[in-house]
């Protein structure tokens, strides 16, 4: 088998998790591989993964090797002391509406004296020479017009893409029709944790709805202590992460709770937590003879594990998808590892659809 040779855009938190994971793995090579759905997708391992090009905005991100810039502040990750899989240097990403008002201290964006058309070129530039196929998106939370930059620049360069964030671009008819017309694939939108709060909460969700039982109401809140947590406390780019996690639960309930009685939300920003999450969750409920139920469910869960599995079987399932020149939204993949597909189904229908696309190539709803 082939690398899969990814660019990143985004080299923040979750990214030290997906590459310093592949570096443990290679010093550790009797060491079962966990918190991957499968050892091998299309015949590659997490081993095959590859990071050949690197774009961000930090002042001591930008410039700096890949390997080096992967440790810097407010990057927390720290399960190894080097990365072997990333090279080259990081260049300029226009900055857009990438950063906040909240992380603007934290991450200090570079003073952009570029136009964006002039970072437009470069980025083509870097990507055609570095031999990248994969861009994969790692951008804060409300980053709509910055994700839009970069998904022109995946069309424009012939990559496929993974979006592990809430903006729709896989999800959106539009966007989704620009990747097929140019047979490239995309798995996404948003990640959602190898076992994060969507997967908890839908699973049970759908549990209490399929045993017959009416729920009334529920909600999940949600608490961390990274820059992702605190980017989220500006509610104003919050909206489509909302929608991306209500409606992940909503699709499994078979009618759709009233607006007024779901709530699901990345919730506060708790410093000394660092990657830890935290979630809680209830559902109310009502069973034979109207008796009411209810349950709470407590998880805590370091943030970016949960993340980087779901990054390193996407990567492998875009690679698979350019070896077999199947392009679109990748239907199994996108709703088996995202909150917010082009379409919903059942974790257990999507699973089946993403191995049946592993085994065959085949991106069908069936
Ligand atoms: N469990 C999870 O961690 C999880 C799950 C689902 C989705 N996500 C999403 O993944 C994304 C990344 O999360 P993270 O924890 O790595 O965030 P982070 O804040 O640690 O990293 C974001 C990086 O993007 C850079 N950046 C900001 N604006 C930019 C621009 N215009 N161009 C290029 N780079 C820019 C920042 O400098 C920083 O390095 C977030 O949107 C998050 O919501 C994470």
């Amino acid at each position: 088998m082939g690398k899969i040779r990814c660019a990143v855009v985004g080299v923040g938190n979750c990214f030290a998790g997906l590459v310093q994971g592949i570096e443990y793995y290679k010093r550790h090579p009797n060491e079962e591989v966990t918190g991957v759905m499968y050892e091998k997708i299309g015949g590659y391992t997490v081993h095959d993964i590859e990071f050949v090009a690197s774009f961000d905005v930090a002042e001591n991100k930008v410039g700096k090797t890949l390997a080096k810039a992967v440790y810097e502040y407010p990057n927390k990750v720290r399960w190894t002391d080097s990365v072997s899989c990333c090279s080259g240097t990081v260049k300029e990403s226009p900055i857009l509406d990438g950063v906040g008002i909240y992380v603007e201290n934290m991450i200090k964006p570079i003073k952009q004296t570029k136009t964006v058309e002039q970072l437009k070129k470069e980025a083509i530039e870097e990507i055609k020479k570095s031999g990248a196929r994969i861009i994969l998106n790692h951008l804060p939370v409300g980053s709509q017009k910055a994700t839009e930059f970069w998904a022109d620049i995946a069309l424009e360069t012939g990559c496929g893409m993974v979006n592990a964030m809430p903006v729709f671009i896989a999800s959106d008819v539009k966007w989704a029709q620009r990747f097929t017309k140019k047979n490239l694939p995309i798995v996404g939108d948003d990640y959602k944790g190898m076992i994060g709060a969507t997967i908890v909460h839908r699973t049970l969700a759908k549990l209490c709805d399929s045993r017959g039982t009416k729920i009334d109401k529920t909600y999940q809140i949600n608490v961390g202590g990274n820059t992702d947590f605190i980017n989220m406390l500006e509610r104003d780019r919050l909206q489509s992460k909302k929608i991306s996690k209500t409606e992940s639960v909503q699709s499994q309930l078979s009618k759709r709770l009233p607006d007024d009685q779901i709530y699901v939300g990345p919730s506060d920003f708790i410093p000394f937590l660092g990657n830890t999450k935290l979630m809680f969750m209830r559902i109310e409920g009502r069973m034979w003879a109207n008796i009411p139920y209810n349950m709470e469910v407590r998880l805590e869960v370091d943030d970016k594990a949960n993340s980087s599995g779901v990054s390193a079987d996407a990567l492998r399932y875009a690679q698979f998808a350019l070896d077999k020149k199947v392009g679109g939204p990748l239907v199994g993949p996108s709703a088996w590892l995202m909150k917010h597909p082009l379409k919903q189904f059942s974790d257990s229908k999507a699973k089946e659809l993403a191995e049946k696309f592993a085994a065959t190539g085949i991106n069908a709803e069936d």
